[in-house]
């Protein structure tokens, strides 16, 4: 069975569903670099094996990078998944396990990499946003997309609301794709990732929607 790794920086509700979703895969571990990120306590009552490789006690990215990398080689994971995990990773971090992390992030990239995506999309007036699970790659944010989900921007949006209603379809597609995963389906082709699998209709998706 393949073995998956879990990075949590906070409060851990995609982790908390990877958890509760069945998958053809274990949870070997939840590491987090943040002794109170609250997904710890979720994961330790699910049963799952927790750790912790705190940044603050190293002295630079590189040594923490190491030993998280040493604590997450320990699990000989087939796939590492940062799931609110907030920390840049450097460039060796990555190449070490390449082509096996994935990342969820809180907008439709390429637009709203980095911080804050969600005020900044309000600053923007946006009529859509969203998020993306993608490949983690030495470029910050810009990894091969495996899929996104996009949602309406109201006009009453304000920041918490629009996170609640991006989180909601972060928990569709975190699993979904971690599955693709699993199952061998997604080919990385240069920035590419191509899903072997035949599409349903695609549905436009228009915002606001026209009468
Ligand atoms: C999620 O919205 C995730 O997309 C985001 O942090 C939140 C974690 O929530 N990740 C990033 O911003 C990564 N740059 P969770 O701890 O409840 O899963």
């Amino acid at each position: 069975m393949k073995r998956i790794v879990i990075l949590i920086s906070g409060r851990g509700s995609n982790m908390q569903v990877l958890l509760e979703t069945k998958l053809d895969a274990q949870i070997v571990a939840v590491i987090s670099n943040n002794p109170s990120a609250r997904g710890l306590q979720f994961a330790r009552s699910a049963g799952v094996e927790t750790k912790l490789v705190n940044h603050r006690d190293y002295a630079d990215r590189t040594s923490f990078d190491k030993a998280l990398g040493d604590a997450i080689a320990a699990y000989s994971p087939d796939l590492i998944v940062l799931a609110g995990f907030m920390r840049i990773l450097t460039e060796q971090f990555i190449k070490r396990f390449s082509g096996r992390i994935l990342n969820i992030h809180p907008s439709l990239l390429p637009a709203f990499s980095g911080l804050d995506t969600h005020r900044r999309a309000l600053d923007e007036g946006v009529k859509l946003h969203g998020c993306t699970v993608h490949f983690v790659t030495p470029a910050l944010d810009h990894g091969p997309i495996v899929i996104q989900a996009a949602v309406p921007v109201l006009p009453d949006d304000d920041e918490e609301r629009l996170a609640a209603r991006v989180l909601q379809q972060e928990h569709v597609v975190y699993p979904q794709a971690i599955r693709w995963f699993l199952e061998g389906r997604l080919a990385i082709e240069g920035n590419h990732v191509r899903l072997s699998a035949a599409w349903r209709n695609p549905v436009p998706i228009i915002s606001p929607l026209p009468k």
